[in-house]
């Protein structure tokens, strides 16, 4: 029996304040394709869904130093990443944003069950306000120094240095982005979610989770050792979802928490996602059927949110799948820096991509992705992973190996004939290869499983520099023929290990190589090769000059 698994791929809403960077690409959107696409071809139900984040203050902070409306800056950042997507191939189900009428009825029914449910009470609160510019100031309205490491520049949200969630309230010396007034506390109404009355189950749950990255789990579980205060999930804006009645009673002035909403997207989306393919109910296949799996994929500032608050939300709404795994990336630094467009460190994705080939990029990348520990990437390793790496090895193999068999067979395929130990041994080692790829992809293993398509590539470059078939033609032709079938079959396989990583070029070998349908057509595994004409071969990658990125 085949039965398909239904595989949630859910990655994280990029803020539409800015655009969005190398160590973004890296950090969550390129692995969740990946993934995605791995999945798809091993015949599972993927959804893979996310959005731009268009509300909070990065949004509104950004609009009042421009001086423009904080949808014009939505407007703009949309457009760009939705351009990047496009160019990179990263092949979302559905990319939509938290504006919609849909997403702001999701976050208003999920916040409406909490309130019935207990789960998020109303209380006074303190909170930061400019004497000055006469009004309050929100997360990234004010910065300070972190209470928790010290760190100076502290935001109202979040420490970017240590990574803790913070009150702006919290902030040592805190001031002002408003004006050079000194903030002063003055006291205003707004909803809490009570996360303290899921601490032991987020500890339970936690505990029992298998497979997480260690990092992952042990900075969930820190949080909840630490204690889980409750947290304000309202603000004093005019920008961002508005509060359902009766909640609304506080007032036109307040708005839903950014992340309170944001993280609700996911589930927003997939409803979205099912109402466009006329499938109003098909969204319940990866929520609510205990079987199906979801991934998130996040950079590590945003652990707090998808492995702790995100999932008290959903075990106070109900009825819902927690999180299978979040397998957050750590961090790509450029020359021991965080990457950080809006700081200068870093170009924009959309800057790579007009100079880069998708593949390329996706593979310089994918070969360094930072799963483990912060990894330093630069110029100059782009260059030479795609130099020393993808061309040398693999896009050279197969120019080679298609070269030869154009030249010598013209459009014809070569005949398998009947082949020899090491023929059959290159490719069981292909079909291995491909399996432990599987595997690794399965575990979200992403750099280990490029690797293992590398290997693969580098097999049968060793095989055909032993078997030498340029001298075989002569002495033996038949047996030339035979090395040559085996050789095409071999990339072939590779072409699906590949794939996931290189969706571009494995395309294209896909039909160089005379096959019909696509590459997705043969799941994962080695198709064997249907005997069809080759195309004249053009090389899949260029070798890029050493000065490009300067
Ligand atoms: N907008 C956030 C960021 O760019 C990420 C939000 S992820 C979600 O860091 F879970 F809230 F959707
Ligand atoms: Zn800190």
């Amino acid at each position: 029996m085949n039965s398909s698994r239904h595989i949630l791929v859910a990655v994280a809403w990029p803020y539409a304040a800015g655009s969005r960077h190398l160590g973004h690409l890296a950090g969550a959107y390129l692995p969740a394709d990946i993934f995605a696409r791995y999945h798809r071809l091993a015949g599972n139900r993927v959804l893979m869904v996310s959005g731009s984040d268009v509300h909070g203050t990065p949004i509104t902070v950004l609009a009042d130093q421009e001086g423009v409306e904080p949808q014009a800056i939505v407007d703009r950042y949309h457009a760009e990443f939705v351009a990047d997507w496009e160019k990179l191939g990263i092949s979302w189900d559905l990319y939509t944003s938290t504006g919609t009428p849909n997403h702001y009825a999701v976050t208003q029914d999920v916040f409406s069950r909490l309130l019935e449910k207990g789960y998020i009470t109303e209380g006074a609160s303190i909170q930061l306000f400019d004497p000055q510019a006469e009004r309050f100031l929100p997360d990234r309205y004010v910065e300070g120094t972190c209470p928790h490491c010290g760190y100076r520049d502290a935001r109202g949200d979040q420490c970017d240095d240590c990574g803790r969630t913070l009150d702006a309230v919290e902030l040592i010396e805190p001031r002002s982005r408003m004006s050079e007034a000194t903030p002063v506390t003055r006291e205003t109404r707004h909803y809490f979610l009570r996360l303290d009355a899921f601490e032991e189950r987020l500890g339970d749950w936690l505990t029992t989770r298998q497979g997480w990255r260690r990092h992952v789990k042990n900075w969930a579980m820190g949080m909840v050792n630490e204690g889980l205060p409750q947290r304000a999930i309202t603000r004093d804006l005019s920008w961002g979802v508005p509060l359902p009645p009766p909640a609304d009673r506080l007032g036109d002035r307040k708005r839903i928490y950014v992340w309170f909403d944001a993280v609700i997207g996911y589930l927003s989306a997939a409803k979205e996602w099912a109402q466009i393919q006329g499938t109003p109910d098909e969204w319940k296949r990866w929520w609510e059927d205990p079987d199906a799996e979801s991934y998130y994929f996040i950079g590590k500032d945003n652990i707090p949110f998808h492995a702790v608050i995100w999932p008290a939300m959903l075990m106070g709404y109900g009825g819902l799948n927690l999180p299978t795994d979040v397998p957050a990336n750590q961090y790509v630094t450029f020359r021991q820096e965080k990457a950080s467009t809006s700081r200068g460190v870093g170009r924009s994705i959309s800057w790579y991509a007009d100079r880069l080939q998708p593949d390329a990029l996706r593979y310089a990348l994918g070969s360094v992705l930072p799963e483990q520990n912060d990894t330093d990437f630069s110029d100059s390793e782009l260059i030479r992973r795609v130099n020393d790496e993808l061309v040398a090895t693999w896009g050279n193999l197969v120019h080679r190996v298609l070269s030869m068999a154009h030249s010598w067979y013209g459009a014809r395929m070569p005949e398998g004939g009947s082949p020899a130990t090491g023929d059959v041994a290159l490719l069981a080692k292909i079909d291995a290869g491909l399996e432990q790829a599987g595997k690794l992809l399965e575990r979200v293993e992403l750099r280990a499983g490029l690797r293992q398509a590398m290997e693969g590539a580098q097999a049968v470059n060793v095989y055909l520099n032993a078997q030498a078939p340029w001298l075989l033609r002569k002495q033996d032709p038949r047996r030339a023929e035979t090395v040559l079938h085996t050789a095409l079959s071999s990339i072939n396989g590779l072409k699906t290990a590949f794939s996931p990583y290189l969706p571009f070029s494995s395309e294209r070998l896909h039909a160089m190589l005379g096959q019909p349908g696509s590459v997705s057509d043969g799941g994962w595994r080695r198709s064997p090769l249907v005997p069809a004409a080759l195309e004249a071969p053009r090389p899949l990658f260029a070798k890029l000059d050493e000065d490009l990125l300067d």
